[in-house]
């Protein structure tokens, strides 16, 4: 696999962008302000994740996706790790990450990546979706914040 960053002319996979929030307003909003990495295989664009500079030295993953057929074959693992060393290349301190308290296999994958937790946005789901999320037979209503110093 073999990672790059979006040119400027390019269009970002609003598919797999939408995976990981339905929210397209959210998603054209962030790629916009944001830098978005895309993942190849073969040419094929397997994942993305974009980066967003959210206060001084501080970095927030606001989006991250692998295409579904190519899950569970550690390359979010190693997305998330580019995203880490480009935090650094950006001359970041804090990388931070939020993800549905219903969200259990990304919890997992975050913390497995080095992420701690570091707190709750109470009812941020019900306050910025209009539609209800449902994952693992849970209600997403509160984001989990979870950051790591690089
Ligand atoms: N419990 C425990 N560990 C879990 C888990 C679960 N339910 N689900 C995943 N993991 C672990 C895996 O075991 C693996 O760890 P390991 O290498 O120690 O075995 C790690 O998390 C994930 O591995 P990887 O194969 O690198 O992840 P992936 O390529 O499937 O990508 C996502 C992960 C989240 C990017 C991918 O599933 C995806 O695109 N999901 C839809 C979009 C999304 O939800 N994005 C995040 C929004 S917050």
């Amino acid at each position: 696999m073999k990672i790059r960053k979006l040119a400027l002319d390019e269009q970002p996979p609003m598919d797999l962008l939408l995976s990981a929030d339905p929210s397209r307003t959210l998603v054209e909003e962030y790629v916009l302000r944001g830098q978005c990495f895309v993942a190849y295989l073969n040419k094929e664009i397997i994942g993305v994740y974009v980066l967003l500079l959210t206060r001084p030295e501080t970095v927030e993953l606001v989006n991250i996706a692998v295409a579904e057929n190519h899950r569970g074959k550690g390359f979010g693992k190693q997305l998330i790790h580019h995203a880490i060393e480009q935090a650094k290349r950006l001359g970041c301190k804090t990388i931070e990450v939020g993800t549905g308290n219903s969200s259990i296999g990304q919890l997992a994958l975050y913390q497995k990546c080095g992420f701690r937790i570091t707190g709750i946005d109470k009812d941020f789901f019900l306050r910025h979706y209009s539609e209800e999320i449902f994952e693992n037979g849970i209600q997403a209503v509160d984001m989990v914040r979870l950051s790591q110093d690089v």
